[in-house]
């Protein structure tokens, strides 16, 4: 019985995080069977090659830090995500491959066909069944940060590039994606994305822990 696997995107700040602490919560109350993955990280060796792509004294080439993130997704996607979603679980994914599309496509302007054959390679088949887009100004999530890592020192000209991204992939593969207006109180955010997984819900029925 295969589970589901969701993933949130968005430009920093743009509140996934806490959201998926919420959407945690609320499936554990139904009994269900819920695992958390951060990207780049969620696993120890994937946690390793974080420390070396968010510290600000690393000095990265495009195409070299490309091919961490790639790395690091391979990892976490062989060792937590693909077996939790092969026991039924569901697997809350706080970044994924359209970060990298985003990020290392549209932000470093580097070829975005290359990028998603890349993250094909990747996760060897592993797909998330739906992607939540919290959408924001860049300037309202960044504003909202309290420290900068090596990403959100980019300067504002990146993180527009990076919103952009993000929404041409949603209008890419509509069915996967819902765009979420991530403005607004936590709480009603939360509301949105509940009504985005609305039909999700006799899948999310069925894997219970
Ligand atoms: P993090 O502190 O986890 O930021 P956030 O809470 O916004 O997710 O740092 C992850 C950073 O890595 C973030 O700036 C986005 C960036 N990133 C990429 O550039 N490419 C990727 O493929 C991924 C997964 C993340």
């Amino acid at each position: 019985m295969r589970g589901l696997f969701i993933t949130f995107e968005g430009v920093e700040g743009s509140g996934k995080s806490s959201q998926i602490v919420r959407l945690e919560a609320r499936l554990r109350a139904e009994g269900i069977d819920v695992v958390c993955v951060r990207e780049p990280g969620g696993e120890p060796m994937a946690e390793r090659i974080r420390a070396l792509l968010l510290d600000t004294a690393s000095d990265l080439e495009a195409r070299a830090e490309l091919l961490l993130f790639l790395a690091a997704r391979a990892q976490v996607v062989s060792r937590v995500v693909a077996p939790a979603v092969a026991r039924g679980a569901v697997v809350l994914g706080d970044r994924h491959i359209d970060s990298s599309v985003a990020y290392q496509g549209w932000g470093r302007q580097q070829d975005v066909a290359a990028i998603r054959s890349l993250n094909a390679f990747a996760v060897g088949g592993v797909l998330p069944d739906r992607t939540l887009l919290l959408d924001l100004p860049p300037e309202t999530g960044l504003a909202r940060q309290m420290d900068r890592n090596r990403m959100e020192a980019e300067p504002a000209e990146f993180h527009v590039r990076v919103r952009e991204g993000f929404l041409a992939e949603a209008r890419q593969s509509p069915e996967r994606f819902r765009v979420i207006d991530a403005s607004g109180s936590p709480a009603e955010v939360e509301e949105r994305i509940h009504s985005a997984l609305r039909d999700l819900a006799p899948a999310l029925g069925r894997a219970t822990g």
